[in-house]
């Protein structure tokens, strides 16, 4: 009885640490599906049968709302899991909308005509999954006019953050940043389109320079869900504390994930 979280891997982990920190007192069941991370180089089947099986395990967890905290499954898979239906009472929601309604100052639900925004250069960094999917660009497009997306697929980034490899995602990063700017020299704003990143955001930050407004997920997330559930509150749960599950090795998980969030954290098998 709680709000589940769902990510391929330790990503989500960037949003669960958000929402945590905004809602103290809400029940959360953390789903990591390490076993098969990471998802942004899969094809879309595949994505979306695994996430459809992630999002099953929070539900039978007594999870009544359940965040994809992963763009990759959100871009994949939420649009056609919402086609398929939910199960009674049961809901789904992911993370490019509170960006995006960020992204062009849009307040929840505002669902008048795309109009123009004052930024017109958007950098999207993202898996490969999600860029080919244009998602995000599809989203946009329902609310804004006129904005130019440059999007840079970002192979091995969130390989390395789940080996721990802080280094070797440190020097991708750097590289997709200038691989980026070649495509597009003066981007106004960057979108942190992939929830591993956020753990990296001081190295974009740093690698694309001042002037580049940075929109990254995790706060802009844990801020929508508390609107979402002082509207919805029968999605609120009951249970207590926070708990964690992995398809992967929890011992090894647990490990990566105190380190990033630098807190003890400890996984059960999913
Ligand atoms: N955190 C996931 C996202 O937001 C990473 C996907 C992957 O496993 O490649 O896209």
């Amino acid at each position: 009885m709680a709000v589940g979280i769902f990510d391929s891997g330790l990503g989500g982990l960037t949003v669960l640490d958000a929402v945590s920190k905004r809602l103290p007192d809400l029940p959360l069941v953390y789903l990591g599906d390490n076993a098969h991370t990471p998802y942004g180089v899969r094809d879309a089947a595949d994505i979306t049968e695994l996430t459809k099986a992630g999002v099953a395990r929070l539900f039978a967890a007594g999870c009544d709302l359940v965040i994809l905290a992963c763009n990759t499954a959100s871009a994949a898979a939420l649009r056609k899991m919402q086609e398929e239906g939910m199960p009674e009472g049961k809901r789904v929601l992911g993370v490019f909308v509170p960006l995006i309604e960020a992204l062009t100052e849009r307040q929840w639900g505002d669902n008048s005509p795309p109009r123009e925004v004052a930024v017109k250069h958007v950098a999207l960094f993202a898996t490969p999954a999600t860029v080919s999917s244009r998602a995000f660009q599809r989203e946009l497009a329902f609310r804004a006019v006129g904005v130019d997306v440059e999007a840079q697929a970002c192979g091995g980034v969130v390989d390395a953050i789940e080996e721990g490899d802080m280094i070797l995602a440190e020097a991708l990063v750097r590289s997709h940043v200038d691989a980026l700017k070649r495509k597009m020299p003066n981007p106004e704003a960057a979108i942190l389109g992939c929830t591993h990143y956020p753990l990296l955001e001081e190295v974009f930050r740093d690698a694309l320079g001042e002037g580049v407004a940075v929109y990254s997920q995790p706060n802009l997330v844990a801020d929508s869900l508390a609107d979402y559930l002082e509207r919805h509150p029968d999605k609120l749960g009951q249970g207590a504390g926070t708990q964690f599950l992995t398809t992967g090795d929890p011992k090894k998980v647990a490990q990566r994930a105190t380190m990033f969030l630098r807190r003890q954290i400890a996984f059960d098998p999913a």
